[in-house]
């Protein structure tokens, strides 16, 4: 039978590939999403879509009376380190609080299973690489610290009302829907892999490489690439795990690729070359971040399906190519 699920920010990037892949297993989805950076034409149709905000206690607390659910899964949020460092506040306020209401609704309409968007940025710049769970827990930004204390409300959440939790802590989610039906849309776009595309299709000057001195081999910062359709399936297998406790899983690939090397396979695989500066440092960014995925590999047979980069890179680049515009193009 097909099982029930509240996704908050199902119209966003990864929440929306989330959707695609409960609706493609044949399961009840409803997404509540304020479209504030979520899309409509991301929510794929079989959803449906409850155009509120999850702050709006009575709006939560209406969808959530509206049970029962399996599972909510918990994408909504703001999500960009450097605009936390100049309104931390926002970030802590608006996402932290949120979420712990949120969580706290949960309780009280007794949804049984709650799975966490978490993040790689609340391990600030840490020392030991790869980065396994037990990594010491030290943001670097109010984003991650706001991601962190959703973590705590969620132990306290289980501890003392049994509420099952899965926190998955994203590193650098990209790439698109292999179907082509949904992919990254972000205004204004800061992440790093469209942002190369477009400078490869001509769609904007050149890239803006920020740093290139930093302690890595070729001076530009490494992260851990992981798709967003892996992502996806890690939150179902996580979900599983959940009949035996509640989980924290790193999910990445485990391999580090520099910005200078994500040029390189843009320009492979798009058989153009990229236009780029080097300009200086954005504030925050840590050298080198890289997943150790070892827990969730091991605890949930999670293996991902698109772990090189240029599989990652090739489906990022056909949406991108098929819609210069985002979801505007609709
Ligand atoms: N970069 C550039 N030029 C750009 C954009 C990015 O050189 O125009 C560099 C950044 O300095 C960084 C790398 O590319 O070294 C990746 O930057 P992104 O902005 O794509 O991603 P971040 O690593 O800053 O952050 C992302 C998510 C966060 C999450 C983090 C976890 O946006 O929400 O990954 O690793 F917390």
């Amino acid at each position: 039978m097909a099982r029930r699920y509240l996704v908050t920010g199902g119209a966003g990037y990864v929440g929306s590939h989330l959707v695609a892949d409960l609706l493609d297993r044949g399961e009840n989805v409803v997404v509540i999403d304020d479209l504030r950076t979520g899309h409509r034409e991301a929510v794929l149709p079989g959803a449906r879509l409850i155009e509120a905000d999850i702050a709006d206690p009575a709006a939560i607390g209406k969808v959530l009376a509206d049970g029962p659910w399996d599972a909510v899964f918990h994408f909504a949020a703001m999500s960009i380190v450097g605009d936390s460092m100049r309104e931390p506040f926002r970030y802590l306020i608006e996402n932290a609080m949120t979420g712990i209401r949120l969580i706290e609704a949960c309780v009280r309409h007794q949804v049984p299973r709650f799975v966490l968007s978490s993040t790689a940025a609340l391990f600030g710049t840490p020392k030991q690489m790869p980065i396994a769970e037990d990594c010491p827990i030290d943001p670097g930004s109010p984003y991650g610290e706001s991601k962190a204390m959703i973590e705590r409300a969620l132990f306290w959440a289980d501890r003392i009302h049994g509420l099952r939790s899965a926190c998955l802590r994203y590193f650098n989610a990209a790439g698109a829907d292999p179907a082509g039906r949904i992919g990254e849309d972000h205004n204004p776009e800061t992440h790093l892999i469209p942002l190369v595309i477009d400078a490869a299709l001509g769609r904007r000057p050149e890239l803006l490489v920020f740093g290139n001195d930093y302690p890595a081999p070729d001076g530009t910062c490494i992260r851990d690439y992981v798709h967003v359709t892996d992502l996806a399936d890690a939150h179902l297998r996580a979900l599983e795990r959940l009949e035996t406790g509640s989980v924290t899983y790193n999910l990445g690939n485990g391999q580090g690729h520099s910005v200078l090397q994500v040029i390189q396979a843009v320009e492979r695989v798009a058989g153009r070359p990229v236009p780029y500066r080097v300009v200086e440092r954005r504030p925050g960014d840590p050298a080198v971040l890289i997943a150790s995925s070892e827990r969730v590999q091991h605890e949930a047979g999670w293996q991902p399906r698109f772990g090189e980069i240029d599989s990652i890179v090739r489906t990022a680049l056909a949406w991108r190519e098929a819609h210069p515009n985002g979801y505007g193009d609709r």
